[in-house]
């Protein structure tokens, strides 16, 4: 049977791009950004993404290309009978803990769409939203019924394959995703006071800035370009060899990167004009938010817009975390695609309810001081992902070699690739020194 692929070039952008940008761009990276001080957390974060996180998103690109395969086949078909093989199993296996915890959240976001488009949001006063969100994620049935919803339009994606599935609706969400975070921009900025949220944003205060600030960036710079556990690497198995992957993985990456400020200029300057806080954390989208649409005139309207806007990132991310093991299962073990598809999903369920269950009944179960939710969040951003991209940095620099990646990266040298050279330099050395400093830092080693 003929391998399922990308049919064409802006397909693969918005499919990757549509990874890349997810909670991780209009949930987290506003809030930590609000959390050390703005503009020179922003600079940091530019560095990591451009010399750190692009070469590694290149060379899974080229692994997957070369290898044509899942995550675990991929190093399967490039270092037979070796043991990198492990390299893939580590990503499978961490798409799944990702994928459950992630689901938690997308679901809190879809509960909230439920409500902003009756309009039940938008009327709660500013004083109860804490409460409210408070209330909702401890509950039992609704939250695990919400992220039930948005695994089951993941999987209904993913089971569609990768042209009639990830790529047609990465298509059509795409844009739309554009189209929103453009509108609610001009709302933000044309905001009474609004200068002061894009000052917060764009003049450097270096002072704000802490070294535990500095590994955030580097940490961060990873999960929202989707690196680490092999889903671009995936997504780089289903494109063809003329395709050019440096010039690839930099729209990507500019492409994320825009989404991430943009989201910040929809969500500080709207912020400040109400004189609320950057600093709340992970509620800066769930409470204090909505405080700004209730106050705003048209808010609700706005509102609607925002949590769908937040909607589209979270489900465009889901298929590419799903992908992964659908992928690998599919191919290694000769399952039908839909099948295997229901069922990896239904896993990822279940192992998924006690997360949810994590901000209510299962509050006060900590191991190590964190809960069921916490520990798998740590675990996988801090520790799988980043030793899955400093795997893959190893492999490319010492293993399979720095001009083995460039000869796939440029067809063989029909393609161009200006700074290929420099490519080999970051994934031998800078890469691998940089996640290793995540990696003792994360594991406390080094504080
Ligand atoms: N990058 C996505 C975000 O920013 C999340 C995501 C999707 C991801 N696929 C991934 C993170 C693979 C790490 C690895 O929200």
């Amino acid at each position: 049977m003929k391998r399922d692929g990308f049919g064409s070039r802006l397909g693969i952008l918005a499919a990757a791009a549509g990874s890349a940008i997810g909670l991780g761009n209009i949930w987290k990276f506003p809030y930590i950004t609000g959390e050390n001080g703005g503009a020179a957390f922003i600079l940091v974060y530019l560095v990591c993404i451009f010399l750190i996180g692009m070469p590694v998103m290149l060379s899974e690109l080229v692994v997957g290309r070369k290898g044509a395969s899942n995550p675990v086949g991929s190093f399967k078909k490039i270092r037979p009978k070796s043991k990198w093989k492990f390299t893939g199993v580590l990503g499978v296996a961490t798409g799944f803990i990702v994928l459950s915890f992630y689901s938690v959240i997308a679901g809190w976001v879809f509960a909230y769409i439920s409500r902003a488009f009756t309009g039940k949001l938008v009327a709660i006063a500013p004083e109860e939203l804490g409460d409210f969100f408070g209330g909702l994620i401890s509950k039992t049935g609704e939250p695990i019924f919400w992220q039930f919803i948005v695994l089951a339009v993941t999987a209904f994606i993913v089971i569609a394959g990768i042209q009639k599935g990830v790529e047609k609706y990465s298509k059509i969400l795409m844009p739309v995703l554009l189209g929103l975070l453009v509108v609610l921009m001009i709302r933000s900025v044309t905001l009474e006071g609004a200068s002061k949220g894009l000052e917060f944003l764009f003049k450097p205060d270096f002072s704000a800035l802490t070294a535990k600030g500095v590994l955030e960036a580097l940490g961060h710079a990873f999960f929202s370009l989707s690196l680490g556990m092999g889903a671009l690497l995936t997504y780089g198995s289903y494109i063809n060899k003329e395709e050019k992957l440096p010039s690839l993985a930099l729209q990507i990456t500019i492409a994320d990167t825009l989404i991430a400020l943009m989201a910040g200029v929809v969500i500080f300057p709207a912020v400040f004009a109400y004189g609320l806080d950057p600093k709340m954390g992970p509620e800066l989208i769930f409470i204090t938010l909505p405080t700004v649409f209730h106050e705003m005139p048209l808010g609700g309207f706005f509102e609607v817009l925002f949590f769908v806007l937040i909607g589209i990132a979270a489900i465009t991310s889901t298929i590419s975390l799903l992908e992964v093991p659908v992928s690998y299962v599919s191919e290694e073990f000769n399952m039908p695609r839909k099948k295997t598809t229901i069922i990896i999903a239904f896993v990822i369920f279940l192992i998924g309810i006690p997360s949810s269950l994590s901000f209510g009944v299962l509050g006060d179960v900590t191991i190590f001081g964190r809960t069921y939710f916490g520990n798998l969040d740590f675990v996988a951003s801090n520790i799988m992902l980043p030793l899955g991209g400093l795997l893959l940095s190893l492999f490319i620099g010492w293993v399979w070699g720095t001009k083995n990646a460039i000869q796939e990266a440029t067809n063989e040298g029909t393609l161009k690739f200006a700074f290929a050279s420099a490519y080999g330099f970051l994934i031998k050395y800078v890469a691998p020194l940089a996640i290793v400093v995540i990696l003792l830092y994360a594991t406390g080693v080094i504080s």
